[in-house]
């Protein structure tokens, strides 16, 4: 595996974080990007994972920005060197149903669930054609396979993300590339604490595991997959959701 550089976009939130320190343990150099520095109180972020062991950069960059994209993998490869290993995680939910749903809510979850992934992805796939390796996961959701209330946005850019993981992986396939998909289902996060109180409940009691799922249990699979080894592994979507919804 030899010291790869793994890119998490989103890597400072919930999930994010447990997928940044998995790769770290597992010996990557990892980087994630963040929205904004200050608001986010990133080097506070980066502080506490260094105190846990886990040494992760940061650099700046609104992944529905395509240009902004572009300019944050040329500042991270000039500092690090190619990146080998790409997470798409970045993600946000604006629900309403869609008789009330405005054109703003609908635009901003499909371009940073969705296009993200066209924008973050192009800037890093020449360099992994070229080297012959590289490892892209993108993080879509359960309700991308089942739907959602309130997400007909949010549904449909977790199902388009998994198009995209499919078409990227036959692309890859003879290059050393591989594009799969992870499906958590509801998992403990700022974005799950958003639900409304008995709505949640109401969801939870339809989970057969009887919980949340946590982050860690999503950034196990994720390492699983970027390893070097995992290179069968190709086009595929792991659902992590305790039993919540199985397709067979
Ligand atoms: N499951 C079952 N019923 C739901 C539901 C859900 N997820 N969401 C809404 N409903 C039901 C409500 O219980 C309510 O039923 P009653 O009329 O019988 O009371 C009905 O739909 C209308 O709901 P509201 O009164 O809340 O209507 P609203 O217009 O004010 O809000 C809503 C609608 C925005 C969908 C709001 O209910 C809501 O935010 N629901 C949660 C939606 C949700 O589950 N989002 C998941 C976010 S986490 C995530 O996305 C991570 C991931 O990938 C898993
Ligand atoms: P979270 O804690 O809210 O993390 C979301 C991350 O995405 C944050 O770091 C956020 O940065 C970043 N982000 C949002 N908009 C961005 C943008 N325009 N550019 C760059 N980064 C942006 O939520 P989470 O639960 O960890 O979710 C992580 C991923 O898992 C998302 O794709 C989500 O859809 C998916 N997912 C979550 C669940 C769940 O139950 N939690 C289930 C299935 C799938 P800020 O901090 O600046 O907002």
């Amino acid at each position: 595996m030899a010291n790869r550089l793994a890119l998490v976009t989103g890597g400072n939130g919930g999930i994010g974080t447990e997928i940044c320190k998995s790769l770290s343990a597992a010996g990557y150099r990892v980087v994630t990007t963040c929205v904004d520095a200050e608001r986010e109180r990133i080097e506070d972020w980066q502080a506490a994972m260094r105190q846990d062991g886990y040494e992760v950069d940061w650099v700046e960059c609104n992944v529905a920005n395509f240009d902004a994209c572009a300019a944050m993998a040329k500042e991270v490869e000039a500092k690090h060197g190619p990146v080998e290993v790409l997470i798409n995680c970045a993600g946000i939910t604006r629900d309403a149903f869609l008789h009330k749903m405005d054109v703003d809510n609908w635009n901003a979850v499909i371009t940073v669930n969705l296009n993200s992934a066209f924008n973050v992805t192009r800037q890093f796939i020449d360099g992994m054609r070229e080297r012959g390796f590289g490892r892209i996961v993108s993080i879509a959701s359960v309700n991308g396979q089942t739907g959602q209330f309130g997400q007909t946005n949010y549904s449909a850019a977790k199902a388009g993300l998994h198009g995209f993981t499919m078409a990227l992986a036959k692309e890859g396939a003879r290059k050393g590339i591989t594009a799969n998909t992870v499906a958590p289902g509801y998992i403990a996060t700022e974005m799950t604490e958003a639900i409304p109180e008995d709505v949640r409940k109401g969801i939870l009691a339809k989970v057969p595991a009887g919980r949340m799922g946590r982050p860690d249990e999503i950034a196990r699979v994720v390492a699983f997959l970027v390893a070097d080894e995992s290179e069968y592994i190709n086009g595929a979507l792991i659902p992590i959701n305790g039993a919540l919804f199985c397709s067979f």
